[in-house]
């Protein structure tokens, strides 16, 4: 995510953005950029690269200015680089923006198709140039910027400069963040309170449908629709320091944070292309016929992404019956698979950056096989290496265990399954639509399975003993088996194994033990009465069994704990069950006392082999 200050007010504007922007930092960016108005219009300076490198490109003394803005950039739209940065620009509007605007593509081939010329990809670019276009055609500002706003889908904190008003900001949201702070003679609007808490003591959350005017002299809040008044709830706020721990906004920890982002996260990812989930294809840069050509997939990733693979094929095979192969990234390299001109690699890496992910791209690339690539970064090296690429929206994630940007990755692996199934024929329109609208509620079904908190923290310290946990799970649910495991490992330090079930009369039940916890997920499909078997077999040998349903009246009565899932797709509940999973490893680990966002010997990204 971006992140926004705005100042007007009897100081100079400069030195308040840039230091307001450097307490920003934390929020994870690439670029920088900062605008003000000279008196003679509007100025703009933008960097790819730190705030300490938007300082030197700066003039010095810095330009005196009453009003200003500044960015830091996460980028979604369009790889890092000055020409990406913020603020955008068109005539004498500049904007800044925090969000996504889903349906950027179309707002931008409308205005190409009236001539206008674009110096961006990003999808903000569109709001400045539509801005001025309303302008152009004679309506007044705030009429222009209410304009613009009803043609947006999708979420935006948005600070505007103009030089129709050359002593005014105009802030104004939908789903992001925007607060105005109130000093003495001075006036900000930030991202979060934490940019500006130095020079404020009193703010004003914004609100969706509202605009807020800002200048040297004061401020007003209106609805943006009518430009009537607004209620203005001013609020003292006494906010940590610490900018970190603002940017937690409550959370003891990142992970936690973001296990709880995981609603707002699957949705941004989503909702740029669950309308026509065929854009997505288009636009990651494959070309036709490697989708229709397409005979065999061959997935490789490492960890989490690995899972997301696992779960992935089983969404492809089902929808677009293509033949797919898994493969550990690191192990990719010493098979010497099968390839011919109908073979495609998809990589998956959140961060762009795993150097076994990487030496197994390159290596395909070697075999002369396309490549594409599923990315959290923006910019990241193995979407500039690959062939084509595609993007989860899932923001930074700081936490070194991967929460919502496994959800995120489930998310367009659903999507990409969706559209080569509908693009090669082996989909119907109307299943695609079923599977869409069940995509669409997975939201709301993981801010349900949020609500079991509690109970997963106190199973937490019920198996707060144990030596050791089995995963178990059959389908598309062994996947999650292994993902719970691997969450138990990395932040708990715990040591778990996963198991499809059916395996475990093949040796591992010889593991089973009194009270040894075994958690096992059984949703009420039709693998749940061999689930339910697996359940008594452990049982019976003395295992603590855990169930993770969606139907807790039908599991055996062996079953020690269950905890009640929503129900959905059954190709879609691994959205639903990784999430107890993830919250039980969270809940363990901090009752062990563990370092939940920096577990030991392990980093972020694994950049060596
Ligand atoms: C998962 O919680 C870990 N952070 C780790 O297994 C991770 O999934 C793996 O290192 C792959 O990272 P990537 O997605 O950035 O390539």
């Amino acid at each position: 995510m971006s992140g926004i200050v705005g100042y007007a007010g009897s100081k100079d504007a400069l030195p308040v953005v840039i230091g307001s922007l450097k307490r920003l930092e934390y929020r994870g960016y690439d670029s920088a950029g900062i605008a003000y108005q000279n008196g003679k219009g509007i100025e703009i300076f933008r960097t790819r690269g730190k705030i300490a490198d938007l300082q030197d490109a700066l003039p010095s003394p810095l330009p005196e200015a009453r009003v200003g803005l500044g960015h830091t950039r996460w980028a979604t739209h369009g790889i890092p680089s000055e020409r990406n940065s913020h603020p955008h620009r068109s005539a004498g509007v500049a904007v800044v923006h925090n969000g996504i605007i889903a349906n950027y593509r179309k707002l931008k081939s409308e205005l190409m198709s009236e001539g206008i010329t674009f110096s961006s990809d990003t999808d903000t670019e569109v709001i400045p140039h539509m801005i001025s276009r309303n302008l152009g055609l004679g309506l007044p500002l705030k009429k222009a910027i209410s304009e613009t706003v009803s043609r947006l889908r999708g979420t935006f904190a948005l600070v505007i400069l103009s030089e129709t008003h050359p002593h005014t900001l105009f802030a104004l949201r939908r789903d992001r963040p925007l607060v105005l702070g109130i000093g003495t003679d001075e006036y900000f609007i930030a991202s979060d309170v934490c940019a500006i808490l130095p020079h404020a003591r009193e703010f004003v959350f914004l609100e969706d449908g509202q605009i807020c005017t800002l200048t040297v002299n004061g401020f007003e809040i209106e609805h943006l629709e009518t430009q009537g008044p607004a209620p203005v709830k001013r609020q003292s706020v006494t906010v940590d320091w610490a900018p970190a721990a603002a940017e937690r906004e409550g959370y003891d920890h990142f992970m936690l944070k973001e296990i709880h982002d995981q609603p707002r996260t699957v949705a941004d990812t989503f909702d740029e292309w669950i309308k026509n989930p065929q854009s997505l294809l288009d636009e990651s840069g494959l070309s036709p016929n490697m989708t229709l050509g397409l005979r065999r997939l061959q997935m490789v990733a490492c960890g989490s992404s690995y899972h997301a693979a696992l779960i992935g094929r089983f969404l492809i095979e089902r929808f677009a019956r293509v033949s797919v192969d898994v493969d550990i990234a690191s192990e990719y390299r010493y098979r010497d698979p099968i390839v011919d001109n109908g073979t495609l690699l998809l990589s998956i890496s959140q961060s762009g950056e795993t150097a076994d992910t990487l030496a197994a791209q390159r290596a395909a690339k070697k075999r002369k096989i396309k490549t594409l690539t599923l990315s959290n970064v923006v910019g990241s090296t193995s979407s500039l290496e690959a062939d084509a690429v595609l993007y989860t929206r899932a923001g930074p994630e700081i936490g070194v265990a991967s929460t919502k940007t496994f959800t995120a990755q489930l998310t367009v692996l659903t999507l990409f399954a969706l559209a080569l199934g509908i693009r090669r024929g082996t989909l119907s329109l109307k299943e695609a639509n079923t599977v869409k609208s069940r995509l669409m509620e997975i939201p709301e079904a993981i801010r349900a399975a949020l609500q079991k908190d509690a109970e997963i923290r106190e199973l937490a310290a019920t198996l707060l003993q144990s030596r050791g946990f089995l995963c178990l799970g059959r389908g598309i649910n062994y996947p999650i088996a292994l993902e719970g495991a691997l969450k138990l490992k990395e932040i708990s330090y715990v040591h778990a194994e996963a198991y499809p079930a059916g395996e475990m009369k093949h040796g591992p039940i010889a593991l089973v033990e009194n009270g040894l916890p075994i958690i096992v997920l059984a949703p009420r499909d039709d693998l749940f009465e061999k689930m339910a078997l697996s359940m008594e077999e452990a049982k019976a040998r003395g295992g603590r069994v855990v169930g993770i349903t969606d139907t807790v009246e039908a599991l055996p009565g062996s079953v020690h704990d269950a905890i009640a899932m929503p129900s959905t797709h059954h190709l879609l509940w691994p959205f639903v069950s990784v999430i107890p999973l993830q919250l039980l490893a969270y809940h363990i680990a901090v009752l062990r006392g563990c370092p939940v966002d920096q577990p030991r010997h392990l980093a972020k990204s694994i950049t060596d082999e």
